[in-house]
């Protein structure tokens, strides 16, 4: 998958040189300022490490201290600076750690990399990325980051390194010491919130076009005959609602994409609370194509994406999107954009609200029981009920539930397995699992004819051992940029030959092992097979995997289909492509919707599934994550999305990308890198046992006893008089009333 570079404002990177104070005691590093010479330090891969007190005819003096270390004579970009910290780095401890660099040779920024180099006890290798930040020759640049190392490290060394050969690495200084607990965020005061309550001025239109400008020197004028109705996804936000009155803003003379109408909003916007934004739009003209349009919001001066649609025709499209503010802004504004110049644009009914999520979440509850819940008959023997009056009372049956059934599965890499809290988190919370990357080709076979299956071996060994099942991704990847370099300079032949092979190999290994695979991950986003070997080759993938191991379902699997912020991915794009897939003779068996969300709306990822669900296959959440800085904000989207997910009857299960700290997306993290539940982890297991259904009463005179429940497996604890029986029995999924056989 690949994060959208969308909503930058969630996602802040520090690389300011404000220089953070270090107590040296704490540092790991030796002569971190090179106070004692180069002692300690010496080049990575061969090059040259020299001290200087100062370079380039004094231009370049150290920040911190009295000298630094450049790294020179590079032949590779992984040629820099190391120290040797083996021994000095205890697993399960997160470190945190600074670097103050420079580049030197070259004018052209370049992007610098603090990088952990750990051997294992076993000798196994690992290469962990800390830090890494764009550097120039004009200023010192502060790298930070965070590590963590899972098993036991018996060799570790520290480096920077990234810029290509011929560029020097100057180094200032090294800090590494165990990290700081941040603050816990407070929970955001949503007291005074008018959910549902539109924040645009005249969004109507019947004050013409006051509060409305015009984003560079286009013209805006208002008409009639715009959609009475309110945008699906917004009605159930938005409760009783007027219709719209049929008025929309008219944008002529645009002369440039970005051009169309406006409103500031900076002084109505709360922080870290959720908007949806809904409107109609529509083009005057289809002559040029498809045209993307977008509402945006101006943060100063950054751009974050409200939604979007593609409009190939000329009616009135939903746009449907969301999007949240985290950090304060100095100015914000709203407008629409995104046809090519010269193509006028309509807007009605835009309307930006914050989403009462707690309102839903009640609605959603009820759904889930209708959706999930089963009518649970137990008949039950072996004790007497025929005494007298006084026993059958006193015959009470408590029935438990001590798991639930429904998919929750997570991501888990070789590296995290070494952590045996992390098991003890992964084996207790999830039935199902995914490998991050083990099992992906380039993978297994970085280099040609070179496979290592070890990996994935190891990982599916725990999972198996622990009836946790498991998904296979991917078979191969549509996306370029995820193609190992031999796979990309094949020719064609070679490119089909070596297809077949992995198809082969991967399929024939683990016949009958992964319950689901993606056979082509994000087709939608990418194309490089399809490229090189023809519109084939896409259904050829699936046809041959299910030849080879006919019982895995075979799944489509791509990213912002659900946010309605990507018009590559749209629902309806999505659809369209599976089809195309299945007239060609693809057994496709499921889709995978990614779920790497940001500020999700209910309504609006609801409406992808409703459209999802017409092709009647399962949808799985695959790659569910979402992410904000605040933890309680954090476990908010987390439950939106859980609970959309669990009461929509299309959904099959829901796969989380991570939950463990430093090994899934940055701030979306349920349970710190040393193993303390936050927020959200709470909050993800106050779900968990939201769905445990539990019941207890006395056997009625048929001897039986009904409830009404989720599937799972649950315990029976009878009390008569005399003595207390324990059973345990499962309740499959299905519609009709289950009948369970309770023999004591
Ligand atoms: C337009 O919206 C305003 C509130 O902003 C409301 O008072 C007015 O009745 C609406 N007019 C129409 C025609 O819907
Ligand atoms: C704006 O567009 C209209 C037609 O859409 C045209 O008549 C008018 O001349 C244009 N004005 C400018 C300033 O380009
Ligand atoms: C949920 O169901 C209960 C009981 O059937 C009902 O009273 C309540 O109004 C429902 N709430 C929502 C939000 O649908
Ligand atoms: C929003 O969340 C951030 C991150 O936790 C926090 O620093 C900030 O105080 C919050 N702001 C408000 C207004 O809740």
């Amino acid at each position: 998958m690949i994060i959208s570079c969308i909503n930058v404002l969630n996602k802040q990177e520090e690389t300011s040189t404000r220089v953070i104070s270090v107590d040296e005691e704490e540092n790991i590093i030796q002569n971190s300022t090179f106070e004692d010479g180069l002692n300690n330090w010496s080049g990575r891969g061969g090059c040259k490490i020299l001290l200087h007190d100062s370079m380039g005819d004094g231009k370049v003096v150290p920040l911190i201290g009295k000298a630094f270390a450049s790294a020179t004579e590079r032949t590779q970009n992984w040629n820099g600076i190391q120290q040797d910290v083996s021994g000095r780095v205890q697993r399960k401890l997160a470190y945190e750690v600074t670097a103050v660099v420079r580049i030197f040779g070259s004018t052209t920024p370049s992007d610098v990399r603090v990088t952990l180099w750990v051997q294992g006890q076993n000798g196994r290798e690992q290469y962990i990325g800390i830090a890494n930040a764009q550097a120039t020759d004009k200023d010192w640049v502060q790298l930070q980051g965070k590590f963590l190392v899972n098993g036991v490290a018996a060799k570790a060394v520290i480096y920077v390194e990234g810029p290509p050969p011929g560029t020097d690495i100057l180094l200032n200084r090294l800090v590494v010491k165990h990290a700081e607990k941040l603050p816990p965020s407070s929970p955001p005061d949503f007291q005074d919130v008018l959910f549902g309550v539109n924040i645009l001025q005249n969004s109507n239109l019947s004050d013409n076009l006051n509060g409305w400008f015009p984003l560079g020197p286009c013209t805006l004028s208002t008409a009639n005959g715009s959609p009475l109705i309110l945008p699906p996804m917004a009605r159930d936000s938005l409760g009783t609602h007027e219709p719209l009155n049929g008025r929309y803003i008219l944008v002529t003379n645009r002369s440039q994409t970005w051009m169309g109408p406006a409103q500031t909003i900076t002084d109505k916007l709360k922080l870290n609370l959720t908007y949806q934004v809904s409107a109609w739009v529509r083009i005057g003209s289809v002559k040029t194509g498809p045209q993307n349009i977008n509402v945006a919001l101006g943060v100063d001066s950054q751009w974050v994406n409200g939604g979007q649609v593609e409009a190939v025709d000329e009616r009135w499209y939903e746009i449907g999107g969301s999007f949240r503010i985290e950090n304060q802004p100095s100015r914000v504004i709203v407008y629409v954009q995104g046809p090519s110049a010269g193509v006028d644009l309509m807007v009605a009914g835009l309307q930006i609200f914050p989403v009462d999520r707690k309102a839903r979440f009640k609605h959603l509850r009820n759904l889930t029981d209708k959706v999930r819940k089963r009518d649970v008959i137990l008949k039950i023997s072996g004790i007497d009920t025929h005494n007298c009056f006084e026993d059958m009372i006193s015959n009470v049956v408590k029935v438990r539930q001590s798991k639930n059934s429904f998919p929750i599965g997570t991501c888990i890499s070789r590296s995290t397995i070494d952590n045996e809290d992390f098991v003890d988190f992964f084996v207790k919370n999830f039935n199902w699992a995914v490998f991050g990357n083990e099992l992906k080709w380039y993978w297994t076979e970085s280099q040609q004819g070179n496979l290592n299956y070890n990996d994935a071996d190891e990982l599916l060994d725990l999972c198996s051992k622990n009836g946790i099942q498991v998904r296979g991704h991917c078979i191969f990847w549509e996306v370029p940029s995820a193609v190992q370099s031999w796979v990309q300079n094949l020719n064609k032949n070679d490119l089909m030959n070596a297809v077949q092979n992995r198809l082969n190999s991967l399929l024939t290994r683990y016949k009958g092992k992964f319950r689901h695979y993606d056979v082509n991950n994000e087709m939608l986003h990418g194309s490089f097979y399809q490229d090189r070997l023809g519109k084939d080759i896409r259904a050829f993938m699936f046809k041959t995997a299910h030849q080879l191991d006919p019982s895995p379902i075979l799944f489509v699997n791509d990213y912002h289909v659900e946010d309605g912020a990507d018009i590559r991915a749209t629902p309806e794009k999505y659809i369209n492509h599976i089809i195309g897939l299945q007239e060609q003779g693809a057994p496709v068996g499921g889709i995978g919707v990614q779920g790497h969300i940001d500020n999700p709306v209910g309504p609006v990822v609801c409406a992808a599934l409703d459209k999802l669900g017409t092709l009647g296959l399962p949808i799985w959440f695959t790659e569910l994550d979402v992410s904000s800085s605040n933890e309680f904000v954090r476990a908010d989207d987390l439950e939106v999305m859980l609970r959309e997910a669990y009461a929509h009857p299309a959904v099959g299960g829901v796969m989380l990308w991570g939950f463990w700290e430093l090994f899934m997306r940055n701030n979306g993290h349920l349970v710190d890198a040393e193993g303390e539940v936050n927020e959200a982890g709470k909050r993800f297991l106050a779900l968990k046992h939201e769905w445990l259904s539990h019941a207890r009463g006395p056997i009625d005179d048929q001897g039986e006893f009904k409830f009404r429940g989720f599937p799972g497996t649950y315990t029976i604890e009878v009390d008569t008089m005399t003595k207390k029986f324990t059973k345990t029995f499962t309740v499959d999924n299905g519609d009709s009333p289950l009948e369970v056989a309770i023999e004591l």
